[in-house]
């Protein structure tokens, strides 16, 4: 059925476990994440990117209404998210397409436009009722250098910096940069645990990583146990879709039926899925 975030992501936090929650580009994507967490019960989380909004001509309705008719026929609870979110137009549509939380993203922003923009949006997310995270990175402005992207691989979330913007904008989760980056392609990150202990002793919302694709498994099990609650995943779906229709094609170059390839991209996003939740300990079967 579905659930909202808030629900997941405070059961996770009480188990000290966390909760995964997948990027949907596609319906087969949004089918996959359900199906993989139903064949290990798992309660999921389907997040949609503001990109992938764009990538629908701006629209969310379409793959928002068919996540919402996916997930409410799921057996294991299902959260609706959207994720890195700068406009303000889309988080205002956010309540009105199922999604129970938003992302906001102003972290490539310097440390007090970041603060006064997110406390704004957390403002308007709450009085819709939306459970909202928010980003904090390298802090910029500094010595008059621009900040790194929150999640380049050199960027740090600094705990003094955290616990004053948590405190100041009123956020209900915070992703953090702890050694992780977006899109990586190989798992290889290196995550800094000492620098995860002193954000979790230093904060009192749930932590938030992003770019897990590129995280191994025994360090994605190390965050989880220092205090990540929600462990986002993009790339290594895109991967599992991409390379099951590359195989195909490369042996059936004749082929058109988009049933055939998808099908088989669907099961590899599924495995993956599974795989990931048995990984991260949320599996329960
Ligand atoms: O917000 C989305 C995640 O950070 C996904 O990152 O595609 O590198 O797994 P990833
Ligand atoms: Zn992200």
């Amino acid at each position: 059925p579905l659930t909202t975030t808030g629900d997941l992501i405070t059961r996770a936090a009480a188990a000290h476990s966390a909760v995964a929650s997948f990027n949907v580009i596609t319906l087969e994507h949004v089918e996959a994440v359900v199906a993989g967490a139903e064949s290990v019960r798992a309660p999921v989380v389907l997040q949609v990117s503001e990109n992938a909004v764009k990538f629908r001509g701006g629209q969310l309705l379409p793959l928002a209404r068919a996540a919402v008719a996916v997930a409410e026929r799921a057996a294991v609870p299902v959260a609706l998210h959207l994720d890195h979110v700068q406009s303000d137009a889309l988080l205002h549509q956010t309540a009105d397409a199922g999604f129970s939380s938003v992302m906001y993203d102003a972290a490539r922003l310097p440390y007090a436009e970041n603060l006064t923009a997110t406390r704004a949006a957390v403002d308007r997310a709450h009085a819709r009722g939306l459970w909202i995270e928010a980003e904090l990175g390298q802090i910029g402005g500094k010595n008059g250098r621009p900040p790194l992207d929150a999640h380049a691989p050199g960027a740090r979330t600094d705990p003094d910096e955290a616990r004053a913007f948590v405190a100041d904008s009123g956020v209900d989760a915070l992703a953090v940069a702890i050694g992780s980056s977006h899109a990586m392609t190989t798992r290889t990150a290196a995550l800094d645990h000492a620098l995860l202990k002193r954000l979790s002793a230093a904060l009192d919302v749930p932590l938030v990583l992003h770019g897990s694709s590129g995280v191994p498994d025994d360090e994605l099990r190390a965050a989880v146990a220092g205090g990540i609650t929600k462990v986002n995943i993009g790339t290594a779906l895109n991967i599992a879709l991409t390379g099951a229709i590359r195989d195909f094609l490369a042996d059936r170059p004749e082929a058109v039926d988009p049933r055939s390839y998808l099908t088989l991209a669907r099961e590899a996003m599924t495995r993956t899925v599974a795989r990931t939740l048995k990984a991260l300990g949320s599996a329960t079967a």
